[in-house]
C-alpha cells in the first residue's frame, strides 16, 4: 500500500472520506487481503516488489520468460547494463542488449533496476588500464552516457558496486586510485544525469551488522547523508552462497541503514541449496523493515544461476517451484495487506466533525521534513504515527489538510533529523503553494488533492519540522469545526 500512485492515494483519501460520511468517526481499517499466488503480487500487497535478474540471451526460452513474466514485477539486467556491455569502446555506447531487457520488461509493466555504472569489475578493456583524471573523466562520461539513455525509465541505478574490502576499508581499484571522492562524484554525477531515478550503493557481505564491511559501508552512507551527497538506497546483494549464510542480525542491518534515511533492498539473492529457513528469514527481515522496498533473486531457475552448482534459486531447472518458493510466498502473503476501499471519482465534501487539522503554533510560513532529498521529483507519502499511509489524510473542500485517524501526531515517510526539505504538491511545486495561515492552519493555495514531500520512499517515519529545523512540537492537530 505504500506504493500507490498519486491517483491511487487520492482515491484512497476519497474512499476514506466516503466511509466516514457513512459511519461517522470510524477509522479506515485495512481488511485482510486474499493470499496472492505469485511473488510479485504477494510483495505488492505490502507495497514492495519482487524481482529477478534477467539474462537477455535467455528471453527466447519460453519456459524462462513465462516464469519471469508471471512471477516478477522488477528485473535487473544480469550483465547487459554493466560498463563493458554499454560502452565497449570509449565513448561508443551500445544499448542493444540492455534495451532488449528494458523493452521486454516495460512492455509487460515490469520495472527495471539499472545495474551498474561504476565498478572495479566488468569494465571494458579500454577502461581497465586507465588511471587518474583520465579515468575519472571517463567514469563521469560513462555515467552521463548510460543514464542519459535510460533517463526517466528506471526505478533505480546501482551507481557504485562493491567498493569496499571485507574489513570496511575501501577496495583498491583503478577507480579508488583516482581519489577517495570517486564514489561521491559518481553519485553527484548520477543525480544530475537523471534526477528522477533512485541512486543506490550496492555490495555483498554487508548483511551482518557486526561485520567490518557492513560498518564501513554504513559509515559512508552516514557521511553522505550528513553532507548532502545524493544517495537514496542501499542494495544488499544477499548472496548467501559461496560460504555465506543468513546472519541472525540481518533485520538490524536493514533497519540501521534505513534509519540513515535511505531505502534498502535485497538485490541479488541466492542461497546455497535454497534453504527454506534462510529464504523465509531473509524475506521476513525485509518485510519487517518498512523501508525495505523489495527483493530481487539473482536468476529464475537453478540452471540460470551464476552459481548453478549450489542450486540456489526458487525454481528448479525444470521450472518447478521449489520449497523455498513457497516459504518466500508465505512470508510475503503474511506481511500485511494493503487497505481496500471503493474509489469514487470526484473530490468529496469536507469531512464530518471529529476530524482534525494541522496547526502550526509558531509563525513560520513553511514546513519542512528532515533529511529528505531536495531533488525535484522525489516523493514520499505522509504517514500517521503508526506508520499507516496517507489514506488517512485528505483535503477538505477549502484545502486544509485533515486527518481522520485519532492520532495526535503526524509523521512522514523519510529519514533522520538534519537537512530540511520543503513540502511539495503532487505536481512537484514547492511550498509556495502552502501557507501557514494566521490562525495556524496549513492550506494549499492551489487545487491539488494530494500532498507529497520531496524525499525518499516508504516506511521510515520522521517528524515534520519547521523551516528553522524545530521538530513538530510546533504543529499539532486540533478538531475541525
Ligand atoms: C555476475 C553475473 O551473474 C555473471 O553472469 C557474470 O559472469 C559475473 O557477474 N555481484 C554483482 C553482479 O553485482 O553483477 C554479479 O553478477 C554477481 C556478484
Amino acid at each position: 500500500m505504500r506504493r500507490l500512485t498519486r491517483h491511487g492515494r487520492y482515491r484512497l483519501a476519497v474512499a476514506a472520506a466516503s466511509a466516514l460520511a457513512v459511519v461517522g468517526a470510524a477509522l479506515v481499517v485495512p481488511s485482510l487481503a486474499q493470499a496472492a499466488s505469485t511473488l510479485g503480487a504477494a510483495a505488492t500487497q505490502s507495497g514492495r516488489y519482487f524481482g529477478t535478474a534477467i539474462a537477455g540471451g535467455r528471453l527466447g526460452d519460453s519456459a524462462y520468460s513465462t516464469i519471469a513474466a508471471r512471477e516478477f514485477n522488477m528485473v535487473t539486467a544480469e550483465n547487459e547494463m554493466k560498463p563493458d556491455a554499454t560502452e565497449p569502446q570509449q565513448n561508443v555506447f551500445n544499448f542493444t542488449a540492455g534495451d532488449q531487457i528494458y523493452n521486454w520488461a516495460n512492455s509487460r509493466g515490469i520495472k527495471v533496476r539499472g545495474h551498474t555504472l561504476a565498478w572495479h569489475s566488468q569494465q571494458p578493456g579500454w577502461m581497465q588500464n586507465m588511471s587518474g583524471s583520465t579515468l575519472r573523466n571517463a567514469m563521469i562520461n560513462h555515467i552521463n552516457g548510460v543514464m542519459g539513455h535510460y533517463r526517466g525509465k528506471l526505478a533505480a541505478w546501482d551507481v557504485v558496486n562493491e567498493a569496499f574490502n571485507e574489513d570496511g576499508s575501501r577496495r583498491q581499484s583503478n577507480l579508488q586510485a583516482t581519489g577517495n571522492d570517486w564514489i561521491e562524484v559518481a553519485f553527484r554525477t548520477a543525480r544530475a544525469a537523471d534526477p528522477s531515478v533512485k541512486l543506490c550503493y550496492n555490495d555483498y557481505n554487508i548483511e551482518n551488522w557486526s561485520y567490518g564491511k557492513t560498518q564501513g559501508v554504513y559509515r559512508m552512507i552516514q557521511d553522505f547523508r550528513s553532507r548532502g551527497v545524493p544517495i537514496d538506497c542501499v542494495g544488499l546483494q544477499t548472496h548467501f552462497t559461496g560460504g555465506s549464510s543468513l546472519p541472525g542480525n540481518f533485520q538490524t542491518t536493514l533497519s540501521s541503514f534505513a534509519a540513515l534515511g535511505v531505502d534498502v533492498a535485497l538485490t541479488e539473492v541466492d542461497v546455497t541449496n535454497a534453504s527454506t529457513t534462510q529464504y523465509a528469514g531473509l524475506t521476513q527481515a525485509c518485510v519487517n523493515v518498512p523501508r525495505c522496498i523489495g527483493i530481487t533473486v539473482w536468476g529464475v531457475r537453478d540452471s540460470d544461476s551464476w552459481r548453478s552448482n549450489e542450486s540456489p534459486l526458487l525454481f528448479d531447472g525444470g521450472g518447478n517451484k521449489k520449497a523455498a518458493y513457497t516459504s518466500v510466498l508465505n512470508v510475503l502473503n503474511g506481511a500485511g495487506p494493503a487497505p481496500t476501499g471503493t474509489p469514487t471519482p470526484t473530490p468529496t465534501t469536507p469531512p464530518p466533525g471529529g476530524a482534525n487539522r494541522i496547526v502550526g503554533s509558531q509563525s513560520g510560513r513553511c514546513i519542512d521534513v528532515p533529511n529528505s532529498s531536495r531533488t525535484n521529483g522525489t516523493r514520499v507519502q505522509l504517514y500517521d504515527c503508526h506508520g499507516q499511509t496517507n489514506q488517512q489524510w485528505t483535503w477538505t473542500a477549502n484545502r486544509q489538510l485533515t486527518v481522520y485517524a485519532g492520532s495526535m501526531c503526524l509523521d512522514a515517510a523519510g529519514s533522520g533529523n538534519s537537512a530540511a526539505v520543503q513540502i511539495y504538491s503532487c505536481n512537484g511545486q514547492a511550498n509556495q503553494q502552502w501557507n501557514v495561515n494566521s490562525n495556524g492552519t496549513i492550506t494549499g493555495v492551489q487545487s491539488g488533492r494530494c500532498l507529497d514531500v520531496w524525499g525518499t520512499a516508504n516506511g521510515q517515519q520522521v517528524q515534520i519540522y519547521d523551516c528553522n529545523g524545530q521538530a513538530n512540537q510546533q504543529f499539532r492537530l486540533v478538531p475541525v469545526g
